[in-house]
């Protein structure tokens, strides 16, 4: 049985390199207890390797937040998906909304997937719609999978995970949250086009999806109940130890 993904994201927190050492240390060395779960840790790039460092084992590993598609050469301020892996990180997120909004586009996250799965790293692709005024949600979810893959074949999308990110429901400008029944529904669409772009059912029901936006001590336990996911990827919350064990000991449970 596959473990169930714990992720924090860490966005641009904390300010200092010592307070990141101490916020990775004391939720290590709680997360060892819960073997059915394996915790990824999202820091800045910039403390990337240092807390690479310190990872003694494959149930609490570190990711990056972002990577550039190219090996190397003349790209100022970007970091490449080797430079990453030779960091200790086994994954990558990648097109989340907030870099989505900063304008990364689809043809710019295809090409980061293809990059990264060059190599033994995992990326975790963010999809999502911005509302639910009408149907649009499922259309949207759809196409970005499909472009976000278009340079894919099915081995390597069968290495991928899914985050599914509702972008209304994520921060703390959330229009309410997403509840678990409509994550349920849209762990379906992701399932079937995933199973649609390789062929096969049962290698789409090997692929993580997991889900985020607003996820919290109080609210994972139903989210991991009825929302059919194989775990979380967790913002703000993952920057408070104390909640975030309850997250991992909360998913560790019900596996
Ligand atoms: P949040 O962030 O848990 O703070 O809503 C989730 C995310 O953006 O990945």
């Amino acid at each position: 049985m596959n473990k169930k993904l714990v992720i924090g994201n860490w966005k641009m927190n904390p300010s200092r390199g010592d307070e990141a050492r101490k916020l990775f240390t004391t939720i290590q060395k709680k997360a060892h207890s819960f073997e059915s779960v394996e915790t990824v840790i999202c820091p800045p790039l910039i403390y990337l390797e240092s807390l690479g460092s310190l990872v003694t084992d494959r149930s609490f590993v570190v990711g990056a937040q972002d990577a550039f598609w190219e090996h190397g050469g003349a790209y100022t301020g970007q970091v490449s998906p080797d430079m990453i892996f030779n960091a200790k990180a086994r994954y990558v997120i990648v097109g989340h909304s907030e870099r989505r909004s900063n304008g990364e586009t689809d043809a710019m996250i295809a090409q980061k997937m293809a990059s990264i799965l060059t190599f033994p790293l995992i990326p975790i692709l963010c999809i999502g719609e911005h509302h639910r005024n009408d149907d649009s949600y499922v259309m949207t979810i759809k196409q970005q999978i499909i472009d976000a893959c278009h340079l894919l074949n099915s081995e390597q999308i069968a290495r991928i995970v899914v985050a599914y990110e509702p972008v209304w429901a994520i921060g703390k400008n959330a229009v309410r949250p997403c509840s678990p029944q409509e994550c349920a529904e849209v762990v379906h669409i992701i399932r079937q086009t995933l199973a649609d772009l390789v062929n096969s059912s049962d290698t789409a029901r090997s692929i993580p999806i997991v889900y985020g936006g607003s996820v919290d001590r109080e609210n994972i336990v139903s989210f991991v109940t009825d929302g059919l996911i194989d775990g979380v990827l967790v913002g703000r919350a993952s920057l408070d130890p104390e909640s975030f064990i309850t997250i991992i000991k909360t998913v560790n449970n019900a596996s």
